[in-house]
């Protein structure tokens, strides 16, 4: 009996139905996403990163920081770690190109790090030697994101702040962040997804339960 017909209609099936719920499907939930308003701030979220912190997004992907470090919050456990107010939802990969997931968690989540860490000096110190600011830090060093200099007749604005160690034993020199470096910790700054939104609100804290009888029970004052 020849069964060939029946084998290709089979081939056919599978293949189509895997089209359908790996590409069509999804494409139709969430292709047509767009910004939406957050009701409490009036602020459209997301927004587009400044160009500054879009090159930082390359930065960030050609230094491969995504083999550590991943971009996506899950419920419970790693919001109960301080990574995230909320989990994360496809809402707050709209402007990623490509989106920097990451699967392997070394380091702490970043999906949220500009709302951890708002100090610019900080992320450059960490860069830099991330030591100076985490003790025992394992994270590799980014030297080659600043450029050593000579301290001329003053200081130069731009240089790093170092703390007294550092400062020390390069003395006579200064350390100053690269445009990489600068575009780097302008796109870590761009990371927040903490604005809540309606398919992941921001969890409520229960209110502590009063003891004493509500206010308009109690005698007005006069
Ligand atoms: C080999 C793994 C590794 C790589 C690669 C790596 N990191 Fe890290 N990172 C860590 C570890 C481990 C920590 C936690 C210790 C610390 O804070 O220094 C960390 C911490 C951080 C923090 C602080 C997070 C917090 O919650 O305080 C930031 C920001 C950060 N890394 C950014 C980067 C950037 C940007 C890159 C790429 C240029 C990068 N990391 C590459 C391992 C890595």
């Amino acid at each position: 009996m020849n069964h060939a017909p029946l084998l290709l209609f089979g081939i056919f099936a599978a293949l189509s139905t895997s089209w359908f719920g790996l590409v069509v499907w999804p494409q139709l939930q969430l292709g047509q996403l767009q910004p939406v308003e957050i009701e409490e701030t009036g602020q459209i979220y997301p927004s587009a990163r400044s160009g500054l912190a879009q090159q930082g997004a390359d930065v960030y992907r050609a230094n491969n920081c995504a083999a550590c470090h991943t971009q996506q919050v899950r419920p419970g456990a790693d919001i109960a770690r301080g990574w995230g107010a909320r989990r994360t939802v496809a809402q707050d990969y709209l402007f990623d190109t490509p989106v920097m997931l990451g699967s392997s968690r070394i380091g702490p989540d970043l999906a949220n790090i500009g709302a951890r860490q708002i100090d610019d000096n900080w992320h450059l110190l960490h860069l830099y030697k991330p030591r100076l600011v985490v003790e025992n830090s394992v994270m590799p060093s980014y030297r080659f994101l600043f450029t050593k200099r000579a301290i001329g007749a003053k200081p130069s604005l731009d240089a790093l702040k170092l703390p007294d160690v550092e400062a020390k034993r390069i003395e006579g020199y200064e350390m100053v962040p690269k445009a990489d470096a600068l575009a780097l910790v302008a796109y870590l700054r761009s990371l927040r997804s903490d604005a809540p939104l309606f398919e992941a609100p921001l969890p409520t804290k229960p209110k502590p339960a009063t003891l004493s009888a509500p206010s308009t029970n109690s005698p007005a004052k006069k």
